[in-house]
């Protein structure tokens, strides 16, 4: 596997290949990543990943510094899962004058769900991405459905903004209790990840409702907030949405998304699932 530490590497090795298939990341690797690295294998001729802890889609107060970097490990998870090149830049590479005065500036739609307790998270996940998918190039990226927000953000900002890459929308990984894979679920203590699965149950007990024709979306979406509370969870939000706009849902609606976010200990764990009825 190739792994380049420059913009300028990546271009050159880009201008060789016929057909690009990109998975970017912040590394600390799991399940859930290698199923993205799989699917890009399906899709092009090469696989790139990217490694790139983005300070811009960080707050005040969250875990930039203490975000898991695992580069070695990631790097042999890459080898196994047959990833041809790996791009792994400094902030210097990326953010050669720290603060740019361009950035990409997501719709409204970036000041709700997460986005309302992150403040410019997606404008930063948005610029990087985008900056990513200049320097890369590829036909082909994929995003996982975890983060069923940032995935509509970025087929937006690529439609919106006339970006020739195509987006390809990976299953969420799951534990066998159905918790999210995710980076972030290494902070929890053990007495925490027993209870985990129970975001997880919470959207399948909704989803059921939805499925034997239940319309009071507000009252599923409270039970199911005081279901966490009583068990010890800090509920941001459970919402049900359109799958397609993320818009508010109304009753009767066929394309249903419910997405949740809530912290249990100091991990802000986030899941949804799709209901088409
Ligand atoms: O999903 C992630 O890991 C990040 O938000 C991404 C897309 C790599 C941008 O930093």
């Amino acid at each position: 596997m190739h792994i380049f530490h420059t913009i300028a590497e990546v271009r050159a090795w880009r201008r060789e290949q016929e057909s690009v298939a990109f998975v970017p990341t912040m590394g600390n690797l799991h399940e859930g990543h290698l199923k993205l690295v799989e699917a890009a294998k399906q899709r092009a001729a090469r696989v790139i990943v990217s490694i790139f802890v983005n300070r811009l889609q960080f707050g005040q107060g969250e875990d930039f510094n203490s975000y898991p970097r695992t580069f070695d490990d990631d790097c042999q998870k890459l080898i196994t899962a047959g990833a041809d090149a790996l791009f792994f830049p400094n902030e210097q590479e990326l953010y050669p004058r720290v603060k740019q005065d361009f950035n990409v500036e997501p719709p409204h739609v970036q000041n709700e769900l997460c986005g309302a307790f992150r403040p410019g998270h997606f404008r930063g996940v948005a610029t990087v991405v985008c900056k990513l998918f200049n320097i890369v190039q590829p036909d082909v990226a994929c995003f996982g459905k975890k983060d069923y927000q940032q995935l509509h953000i970025i087929r937006a900002m690529c439609a919106d903004l006339n970006i020739p890459v195509e987006i390809v929308a990976v299953d969420t990984g799951r534990a066998e209790d159905g918790l999210a894979l995710s980076s972030r679920n290494g902070y929890l203590t053990a007495d925490e990840r027993a209870k985990a699965s129970r975001l997880y149950h919470n959207l399948c007990v909704i989803r059921d409702a939805l499925v034997a024709g239940e319309h009071d979306y507000a009252s599923l979406e409270q039970t199911a907030v005081a279901d966490l509370v009583a068990h010890g969870w800090q509920v941001d939000y459970v919402e049900i949405r359109q799958a397609d706009t993320l818009e508010i849902a109304h009753a009767g609606e066929k394309r249903l998304v419910i997405l949740a976010a809530a912290r249990l200990g100091k991990p802000r764990l986030i899941d949804n699932l799709e209901v088409f009825i």
